[in-house]
């Protein structure tokens, strides 16, 4: 079993559907609303978890209801927390608009207490991150503390794996702590300039990457797959009808991570992941629509 730490965000997410996103001014009728745990780091760590690894997850919460949601949800998923609950800030929340027909999604996150993660958190868990066979974080905790946490790891010789996740642009120098980088198409095109569209774009945006400093980019493409730089496409494996596309980001990173830290190859750990995403999509929700390993296994 390998050891993941995982320095990001949660949220509860609150899921409207609808036929369609109203316009500015205008009220329409939802079809449903479900209330769940979601934030990418969260996600990240439930679907690592469930995949088999010793997974450790750095953030912050406010002490309220929804941090009691984090806190269950972890412990449930066997996530172990080093958070620290503050009275400064409440617990973040996310909309999310899903439209009814595609399963699509846009969403809104107010990050709320883990938006004051401070490199001096990251400071107070480097013992953690040092310990780790690979540390993941995402960019909706401030930018500083995913540097530092980049930092931190990447000197202690522990695989580095940032979900450039939302879309931003990001400090000089940061790709190069990275052994690896998981952007969508959206994200790829903010860091690169370059469209993702087929495999060719996909090792035109790697090269970018690579030249960036990145060790192995690996371009996530929705129903095409993940795209493995110096591999190629690894097909998306589909496991039945599409009823959410929300959190398939953070299943394919959570149990690309755990494969890893398991010590499997990098082709294989992006297999995983992408079998992860495949089953996630066909539920409901986030973090609760993580497989466990032993569905991922019967469907490779
Ligand atoms: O990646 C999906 C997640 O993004 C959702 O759970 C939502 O909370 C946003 O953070
Ligand atoms: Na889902």
């Amino acid at each position: 079993m390998g050891t993941v730490v995982i320095l990001g965000v949660f949220v509860a997410d609150t899921a409207y559907r609808a036929d369609r996103m109203p316009r500015m001014g205008e009220t329409v009728m939802g079809n449903s609303f479900a209330l769940g745990p979601g934030g990418k780091g969260s996600n990240q760590a439930v679907a690592c978890a469930r995949i088999g690894a010793q997974t450790h997850m750095i953030s912050r919460l406010g002490q309220d209801d929804f941090g009691k949601l984090a806190l269950d949800t972890w412990a449930e998923a066997g996530v172990i927390a080093h958070v620290q609950q503050t009275t400064e800030s409440y617990t973040g929340a996310a909309y999310i608009f899903i439209e009814e027909t595609s399963g699509d999604n846009a969403i809104i996150i107010a990050p709320g207490a883990a938006a004051l993660i401070s490199e001096q958190d990251i400071e107070d868990h480097a013992e953690l991150i040092r310990s780790a066979d690979v540390f993941v974080t995402q960019l909706e905790q401030p930018m500083e503390a995913a540097v530092r946490g980049l930092e931190i790891a990447r000197a202690a010789g522990v695989t580095t794996v940032l979900n450039p996740a939302p879309a931003t642009t990001l400090p000089d120098g940061m790709l190069a702590l990275c052994d690896y980088v998981t952007p969508n198409e959206t994200e790829c095109e903010a860091l690169t300039g370059v469209a993702v569209q087929t495999s060719g774009d996909a090792q035109k945006a790697c090269d970018v990457l690579i030249a960036l400093g990145v060790s192995r980019p690996i371009i996530t493409m929705g129903e095409q797959g993940a795209y493995l730089s110096g591999h190629g496409l690894v097909p998306a494996v589909r496991a039945g009808d599409v009823v959410e596309t929300t959190g398939a980001g953070d299943a394919f990173n959570g149990a690309f991570a755990a494969a890893l830290a398991e010590g499997l190859t990098p082709e294989r750990a992006v297999q995983i992941g992408c079998a992860t995403a495949g089953i996630s999509v066909t539920r409901k929700g986030t973090a609760p629509a993580m497989p466990t390993r032993t569905e991922v296994d019967a469907l490779l």
